[in-house]
């Protein structure tokens, strides 16, 4: 079990270079099943859910070469199509490898993704859209298996703009016969990343970015290089830990355009922001103002920034209030961070937070990816030595986190026991 010890109370301040996107690099991992040749990546992090893909990757038969973060996948020996239950379970994404397998093989075994615990996660949305495209999709034994002799192009309505739905159904529909659109799709950063990706490989994409794709199916894909997107997350992330210790910080290799809900926001907190084409500088106030946060499909406030947001605004002068509106229970990490002498209530979808409370060290537990986050800002706000524990939910999707955190001054030790 891996923990952080953590002594906060300092500000950081220095200068840190953004990793890649994990939620670029999962779908753009599993896309290089698709052209049955090479794909050279670039800027994939090194993180345990990349590290998952490729491990699947290999056992479907791929040959993978990885040298930092240039990965090479060559697809042309894939043999296999059902994904090891045992690997399905680590991640959430998994279930991305389905439509890209589909896409190839016409045929998919998988079983219930897993991921972190912040609601129920259905997948119909997908499995729907699979039916819609002709492919028929049987469950036995919480396998599910889906199989078709042609992917036909169809009209797709979703019910909800899922991030992982648009993604499959694109994955599903590169190589299917005729043309395939996605009305009410997902506008993601990562979407437009996929699209870009698959154009590059000889797909034919409209519309990625905008709530309607369409996807002309192509019977070949070529060979491909191409370099990931910074993690937009991450760097939402190292911008709430300067904004908690009121501390200075310079993200490089950083895209503000994505990132312009949470840039309002820290503005409306009393930071001051300050960007360029590729990155961003914060100086945060010694108090924050108090502000009310929506969560929302892009381009609106993202729910992976709900947490760290949560835990930042310890640090308002009043009373803030988050409300979550994309997962219907995103809040396990709250009932650690109160034990920091934090005070925050939670009604229905709503997370009230009280400023000013003189914030402790404490021993907390991670509970998933993002809300790990939120404990190590709320760690490194308390005086005083923490211990943050399951860590392993932090190091799935942030490269170097205790690295990079300390090397702009806070002061973390990572333990192992
Ligand atoms: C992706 O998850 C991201 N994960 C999540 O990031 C992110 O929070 C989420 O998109 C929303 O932006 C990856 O890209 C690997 P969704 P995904 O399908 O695709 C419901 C992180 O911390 N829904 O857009 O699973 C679902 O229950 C992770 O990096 C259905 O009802 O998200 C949820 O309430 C966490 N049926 C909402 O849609 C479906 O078939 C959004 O889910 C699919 C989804």
């Amino acid at each position: 079990m891996k923990s952080y010890i953590i002594e906060g109370g300092s500000k950081v301040c220095g200068t840190i270079k953004v990793s890649g996107s994990k939620n670029a690099a999962l779908p753009i991992l599993a896309a290089t099943i698709l052209n049955s040749g090479d794909s050279k990546l670039y800027n994939i992090p090194n993180i345990s859910d990349t590290k998952n893909t490729l491990e699947i990757l290999g056992i479907l038969g791929c040959k993978i070469k990885r040298n930092s973060g240039k990965i090479e996948v060559n697809s042309r020996n894939m043999n296999k199509f059902e994904i090891p239950e045992e690997l399905m379970h680590k991640m959430r994404s998994t279930v991305i490898l389905a439509g890209a397998i589909l896409g190839r093989f016409k045929e998919v075994i998988f079983t219930y993704p897993g991921g972190c615990d912040i609601g129920s996660r259905p997948i119909d949305l997908h499995i729907n859209a699979f039916k819609k495209m002709g492919i028929e999709v049987k469950e036995e034994a919480g396998r599910i298996r889906c199989k078709t002799n042609r992917i036909i192009g169809a009209d797709i309505n979703l019910d909800f703009p899922s991030v992982g739905a648009t993604e499959n159904v694109m994955l599903a529909a590169v190589l299917a016969d005729g043309t395939t659109t996605i009305h009410n799709a997902a506008m993601e950063p990562e979407i437009v990343d996929l699209a870009t990706f698959l154009k590059k490989m000889g797909a034919k994409i409209d519309g990625a970015g905008t709530s309607i794709i369409t996807i002309k199916g192509v019977t070949k894909l070529t060979n491909v290089n191409y370099n990931i997107m910074p993690d937009r997350i991450e760097a939402g992330t190292f911008l709430c830990v300067a904004a908690a210790t009121g501390g200075n910080v310079t993200l490089k290799n950083a895209n503000p355009g994505h990132l312009s809900a949470v840039i309002n926001k820290l503005e409306e907190c009393g930071c001051t922001i300050t960007t360029s084409n590729n990155s961003i500088q914060i100086i945060a106030p010694k108090r924050l103002k108090q502000i009310e946060i929506k969560t929302m499909t892009y381009p609106g406030f993202p729910t992976d920034m709900q947490q760290v947001f949560v835990a930042m605004l310890l640090k308002s002068s009043g009373t803030s209030v988050v409300v979550e509106n994309i997962f219907e229970s995103r809040y396990k990490y709250i009932s650690e961070i109160r034990k920091t002498n934090a005070k925050i209530t939670i009604e229905g979808r709503s997370a009230i937070i009280t400023g000013k409370r003189k914030i402790t060290a404490s021993d907390m537990c991670c509970t998933d990816l993002r809300g790990g986050a939120a404990i190590v800002i709320a760690a490194l706000m308390a005086k005083g030595k923490s211990r943050v524990s399951n860590i392993e939910y932090i190091l799935r999707g942030y490269e170097d986190f205790d690295k990079k955190l300390n090397a702009i001054g806070a002061k973390i030790k990572l333990e192992d026991y």
